[in-house]
């Protein structure tokens, strides 16, 4: 049996965003704290660059991205916190599991359709093959459990689909079937200019997201010119039907204060989203200013994320060496 194991992982392709936290951090911070699984927690630079990366805003980026970590909870004593490009088995068993995966399940990926868009012969192979590489990220690890943002639901199958190829092309029970984490009222966080869009680091226009490191005037005014409709506050969930910005915002309040939608609506029932967006603000502004603090204390000397991460990537790799070897034992190398 499997030992109960947690990765995940965060690209350093822009600053963190309120989705991020929500989506994905806030349950990093919980699985550590509850003491359940082994937790090991990545910057993926190696994913990050599938797109052009200016290299000292990559570097930057990932320190930033480390500072954001250690400042919303992760403990470098309870979870193991790396950069991807620091334990080359990642990249060594993402090529093994490019010659598991099938072209044509890269080719129904939604997130590769949306990225490479119109100009799909222009975009790298590395951004094609991204979701092979997430697969070597998990299991290198044998990690059992990933918690991630709905969007990342698609390549967990994936992942599940390699597992399940490499275990039967040659005849072994060696990876796990990982299980993805998807809960809470923050899954799907969307851009607050438009409520069918998710919010992403990557988005070039910075209105329509949260910064971790935003201060409290462009937080109060990013959500003050959030896009919402005219109606009020409906009194539970059901009369957000057909309003995506509006649910969004809802869904925000709900998941900073750990209150249910329902919870929150009974409570705001009939209020006018432009007192409504003041509240949310005010809650955000409260919950972020002590992170964007200790992230900015952090990057003032980055020398201790530095010796952090070369740290972690020690830890990993006494967990992913002996994997690898195993696996180009079973490949016959
Ligand atoms: P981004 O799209 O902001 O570049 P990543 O691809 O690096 O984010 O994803 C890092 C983690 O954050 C993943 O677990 C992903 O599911 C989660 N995540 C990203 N955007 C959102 C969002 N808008 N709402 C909820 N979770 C999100
Ligand atoms: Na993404």
């Amino acid at each position: 049996e499997f030992t109960p194991r947690v990765f995940s992982g965060i690209q350093p392709s822009g600053g963190l965003t309120l989705g991020n936290y929500l989506g994905a951090i806030t349950k990093f911070v919980d699985m550590q704290n509850a003491g359940t699984h082994e937790t090991i927690y990545c910057m993926v630079d190696l994913h990050a660059i599938t797109v052009w990366q200016d290299p000292a805003t990559l570097r930057h980026n990932t320190r930033e991205l480390c500072a954001g970590f250690l400042a919303s909870g992760i403990d470098p004593e309870k979870s193991i916190l790396i950069n991807q490009s620091q334990v080359p088995e990642h990249a060594q068993l993402g090529w093994i599991f490019n010659c598991v995966a099938r072209m044509g399940w890269m080719g129904r990926m939604t997130q590769w359709k949306d990225k490479s868009g119109e100009n799909a012969e222009g975009a790298s192979l590395g951004l094609f093959a991204y979701p092979a590489l997430m697969a070597a990220d998990i299991l290198v690890y044998h990690a059992t459990h990933v918690p991630v943002g709905d969007d990342q639901k698609q390549h967990l199958e994936l992942t599940r689909d390699v597992a399940t190829k490499f275990n039967h092309d040659y005849g072994v029970d060696f990876f796990p079937i990982t299980e993805p984490v998807i809960e809470g009222a923050a899954t799907r966080v969307m851009s607050l200019r438009d409520g069918t869009k998710k919010m992403s680091k990557s988005d070039p226009v910075d209105a329509s997201r949260i910064n971790l490191t935003d201060d409290a005037d462009a937080i109060a005014k990013k959500f003050r010119k959030a896009k919402t409709d005219p109606d009020p506050l409906p009194g539970s969930a059901a009369g957000l039907e057909g309003r995506p910005d509006a649910r969004n915002l809802v869904n925000i309040y709900a998941a900073l204060a750990g209150r249910s939608v329902d919870d929150v609506l009974a409570e705001q029932e009939g209020k006018m989203f432009g007192y409504f967006k003041q509240e949310l603000a005010d809650l955000a502004v409260e919950k972020l200013s002590p992170i964007s603090g200790e992230m900015s204390r952090l990057m003032q000397d980055t020398s201790e994320i530095d010796r952090i991460l070369s740290r972690g990537a020690e830890r990993a790799r006494e967990i992913t060496v002996p994997i690898l070897e195993r696996v180009y034992d079973i490949v016959g190398m």
